[in-house]
């Protein structure tokens, strides 16, 4: 069957993560499916397209001047748009928000549908997303719906930007976190939720390491 492994779930769910460890300990590639959802979100603000203009919107997905760059083995993915390296910027909270607005529109999933699909040709695939298992990769012989719950995931990333020197506030991430859920389960396009056949992991009580045994479990059946 078809080595891919989908790795679903909300915002903050630690689906990155895991999905970088998995990709790096079995040598197989990686899809950050959202990192083009914010490739969208980004190269719209940059050349000034209202947030509602989904025409024009669906035409930039189709025609996204995007590379992904495998650097040295420690350094990660460059992600390149257009020549520039932006792989730090589309991490930005704002770029967040508006990937998840302009995900909500069914030519941008279309136009970036097949450019997902390309990446199954390479062999051993680990897609990290909300609609991997649902619509990219239905034939997926291993689907995992990553949860959290709002609380824990909100902590998690208050105690991330703490360390950073940020200062956050609880409240308004958690109500962040929670205004993303709503957006991306309840559009009328590949809503997030769990493929009929997929193994659900809450990692609400689970650090990292006891992720990743499970995982590694799943994948040995
Ligand atoms: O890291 P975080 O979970 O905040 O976001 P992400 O995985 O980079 O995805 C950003 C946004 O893109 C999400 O909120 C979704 O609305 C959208 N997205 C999607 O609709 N389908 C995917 N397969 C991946 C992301």
């Amino acid at each position: 069957s078809v080595p891919v492994v989908t790795v679903d779930g909300p915002s903050g769910s630690g689906k990155g993560t895991i999905c970088k460890l998995l990709a790096t300990r079995l040598g197989w590639h990686l899809l950050d499916s959202g990192a083009l959802y914010r490739l969208v979100a980004l190269a719209s603000m940059r050349h000034q397209i209202a947030v509602d203009d989904e025409d024009s919107l669906t035409v930039l997905s189709a025609h996204l001047d995007v590379q992904f760059k495998t650097a040295a083995e420690t350094d990660g993915v460059h992600v390149v748009l257009e020549g520039e390296d932006v792989t730090s910027t589309i991490r930005q909270e704002e770029v967040g928000k508006l990937a998840s607005k302009v995900a909500t529109y069914p030519g941008v999933r279309q136009a970036l549908l097949e450019r997902q699909r390309i990446f199954a040709a390479l062999p051993g695939l680990i897609a990290d997303g909300r609609d991997m298992g649902t619509v990219v990769f239905p034939d997926a012989p291993l689907k995992i719906y990553l949860v959290a719950s709002a609380e824990e995931r909100a902590r998690r990333r208050f105690l991330q930007l703490q360390k950073r020197g940020a200062d956050a506030s609880f409240a308004k991430i958690l109500q962040d976190i929670q205004a993303r859920d709503a957006q991306d389960m309840n559009r009328s396009v590949a809503p997030l939720k769990p493929a009929a056949d997929a193994v659900t992991i809450d990692s609400s009580e689970l650090d990292i390491d006891a992720v990743m045994y499970e995982v590694e479990q799943l994948l040995r059946e």
